[in-house]
């Protein structure tokens, strides 16, 4: 695996590789914010064995936090994610700094409309505008056919997608689907800063989602979502931020159900002052 900090260098390595083979590689790209877990490496799994040459970007993104303590805490890991890279084939980590990416302020603002005005884009102001200019910005520069996202981030996949779309942009998005822990804990790097006992009640989300989706025929969307609401409000180390019942498209939330339509269940909850999010469809 070559390891770059610059755009230049990066670009330049690329250029060679898809002129010195005929016929040219299929880049395929995993843009993470690094701490590796299993949920990132089966999105490089996959892309390494739908593509030629893997190419992963590790970059904590200041610009798409709303809180300087999560920048702040955010786990930069670096050489052992380096060594989990190797471990899957990754040939290429882009592994830039804060200046390279961001030499001047950025002024872009998109409009993703109503997509961005529910769950994470209205708990999270500013978050899905600046996750968009960082994965654009990061598109230009490697230049994917396909880049790889996680469905535990359905919100910001759904921005994704939208973005390519209204910018035109060359590259086809892949979902993937989420990994969990064998308790069911969606994988996420911020899981590593939660005390043992808020790693213990954490799995309570994914029973609560579980049991939810089975209770679905009982309930419509209003009752079904106070009673998930319930159950992990009664769970004393959670503080809940937001429960939705949404179709799959603009993600807004429905009063009925409506099996032509996807819907899934999304909730955020704070343990201590990690924040966690997970979904789960339930047609
Ligand atoms: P990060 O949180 O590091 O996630 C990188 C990718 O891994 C995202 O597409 C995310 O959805 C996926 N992922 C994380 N945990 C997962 C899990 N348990 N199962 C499946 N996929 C999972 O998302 C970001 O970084 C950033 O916002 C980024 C897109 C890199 C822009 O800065």
């Amino acid at each position: 695996m070559l390891t770059f900090t610059t755009i230049a260098s990066l670009r330049e390595h690329l250029a060679g590789c898809r002129t010195s083979v005929n016929p040219a590689p299929t880049t395929g790209f995993v843009p993470t914010m690094g701490a590796l877990h299993e949920g990132h490496l089966e999105l490089m799994r996959r892309a390494k064995n739908e593509n030629s040459l893997l190419v992963v970007s590790i970059f904590v993104n200041p610009i798409q936090f709303n809180n300087i303590e999560d920048l702040e805490k955010y786990p930069r890991l670096i050489e052992q994610d380096s060594k989990l890279l190797e471990t899957v084939g990754c040939d290429v980590l882009f592994a830039p700094g804060v200046n390279e990416m961001y030499p001047k302020p950025e002024t872009a603002q998109y409009d993703f409309g109503l997509l961005a005005q529910v769950m994470e884009g209205a708990a999270r102001p500013g978050h899905f505008n600046g996750v968009a200019i960082v994965v654009r910005k990061l598109f230009e520069i490697v230049e994917p056919d396909k880049a790889y996202f996680g469905e535990k981030d359905f919100q910001q996949l759904a921005i994704i997608q939208r973005l390519v779309e209204i910018c035109h942009l060359p590259v086809e998005i892949v979902p993937c689907a989420i990994v969990r822990e064998a308790d069911g804990l969606a994988m996420s790097s911020r899981n590593m800063r939660l005390t043992p006992q808020e790693r213990a009640v954490s799995t309570r989300i994914y029973q609560t989602l579980i049991e939810a989706v089975r209770l679905t025929e009982r309930n419509n969307p209003a009752a079904l979502k106070q009673w998930v609401v319930n159950q992990l409000a009664a769970e004393p180390f959670f503080a809940i931020d937001y429960v939705e019942i949404a179709e799959d498209r603009l993600l807004q939330p429905i009063d009925t159900w409506n099996p032509e339509t996807g819907c899934l269940i999304f909730v955020a909850v704070f343990l201590g002052k990690v924040r966690l999010i997970d979904n789960m469809r339930i047609f």
